[in-house]
């Protein structure tokens, strides 16, 4: 077994989400490497706390500079504000550690794009967070498109809605500001999410409309006063792709006023001899279109089919913490050279072509005119 040192910045949601995922790597019966957290940084010392029930944790510093002088570290991950991203990820590259950026990868394109660059004068191993992709009825999703099972593809749905926003009392914090969150706000929050596999299925789109919409200006502060709150909150894309020759609508969705979701995470592709839906909504639960004499739409109970191999029970369902995993393990084994032809992290080129996307939705909302996406 060969041991990762892992170190994290930013201790947050994201950072102790990915430590837990860490702690029960024992799970995993298919993967020869094993993370180990060794450092955390944060800014905030209380967030520093948490850490301390983690033993291999030693390194718990205010200054990340001091986690990527550490030669205990050797892959960074990083999960902070947007308007922090291209100086921490640049001076992680910067240290020659490997890194596993936070989407949106950069507070903007111009942004993504000098991060881009310096990946590739770095020669790190660079990919970017987007675990919704692991779950099971995704990755089918994702095979099924491929196989050409779909026929003439006439349309694709992808998208992730979140409903907490709707709560006028929900304090704000620093992603309902464009200051920290980028002007692409809800894009820039969840658009990576519905990006990825449309894609890592090479369904770029072309050019598109988009419908921002924003929710409350103020919000509590938190601390008894009220905050102005400036960012988009909801996004339709409507765009086009051309799949095989064929223009092919394609709608992106990213929205925090949902009624009724979560973190709802969901992809529907439909052809002329097959279909398929996934959501998260319903996590073990694949629904398959087919066109014969009648036409059909079937529902599979897939239960915990990961791409890695797991000791959990094959007929239970898997949950968010499970495909975080399962993103990492991806992370870790592709970095060694071991994917062997499973569904990959994405990489930093898909990070900059869902920021091109989110760049024309953006110019698109300002004209209110169709836009084109740059190639
Ligand atoms: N992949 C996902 O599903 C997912 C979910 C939520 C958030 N995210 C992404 O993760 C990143 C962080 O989001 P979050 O929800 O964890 O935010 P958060 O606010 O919960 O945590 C961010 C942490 O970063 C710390 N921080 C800020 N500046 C710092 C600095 N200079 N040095 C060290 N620490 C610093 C803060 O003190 C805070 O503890 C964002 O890029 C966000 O888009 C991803």
């Amino acid at each position: 077994m060969k041991y990762t040192r892992i170190g994290i910045i930013g201790g947050g949601l994201m950072g102790r989400e990915i430590a837990s995922a860490f702690a029960r790597w024992c799970a995993l019966t298919d993967i020869s490497v094993t993370p180990v957290l060794t450092a955390v940084a944060d800014l905030n010392p209380q967030a520093l706390e948490w850490f301390e029930k983690i033993p291999s944790c030693q390194l718990r510093t205010t200054d990340y500079h001091a986690l990527l002088a550490s030669p205990e570290v050797d892959v960074v991950y990083v999960a902070v504000p947007h308007d922090q991203h291209e100086k921490i990820y640049t001076d992680v590259l910067s240290a020659g550690k490997d890194l596993l950026a936070e989407k949106p990868f950069g507070m903007d394109l111009a942004s993504a794009k000098r991060i881009l660059k310096a990946v590739h004068e770095s020669g790190r191993f660079v990919r970017c967070s987007s675990e919704m992709p692991f779950f099971p009825g995704a990755l089918r999703a994702f095979e099924y498109a491929k196989s050409g099972a779909l026929g003439r593809i006439l349309e694709v749905v992808s998208g992730f809605h979140h409903s907490s926003d709707l709560d006028p009392t929900k304090p704000a914090n620093w992603k309902r500001l464009s200051a920290k969150c980028g002007e692409g706000g809800a894009l820039n929050d969840l658009g990576m999410h519905a990006c990825h596999v449309p894609l890592r299925l090479g369904w770029t789109p072309q050019r598109l409309l988009a419908q921002l919409q924003k929710g409350y200006a103020q919000r509590p502060d938190g601390k008894g006063g009220s905050a102005s709150c400036d960012t988009w909150d909801n996004a339709l894309i409507h765009a086009w792709t051309n799949i095989a020759g064929h223009e092919v609508p394609l709608r992106l969705e990213m929205k925090r006023l949902a009624p009724g979701a979560t973190n709802t995470w969901f992809v529907e592709m439909l052809g002329t001899d097959g279909g398929i839906r996934f959501s998260t909504a319903e996590p073990k639960t694949l629904w398959v279109f087919e066109r014969a004499k009648e036409q059909w739409w079937k529902r599979t109970e897939l239960g915990f089919g990961t791409q890695f191999k797991t000791v959990t029970g094959g007929i239970f369902e898997p949950g968010f913490a499970d495909v975080i995993q399962q993103m990492w393990a991806a992370y870790l084994a592709e970095r060694e050279g071991q994917l062997d032809g499973r569904f990959g992290c994405a990489t930093p080129e898909e990070a900059v072509a869902s920021h091109k996307i989110f760049a024309a939705a953006l110019k698109s909302q300002r004209e209110s005119a169709v836009t084109t996406v740059e190639p």
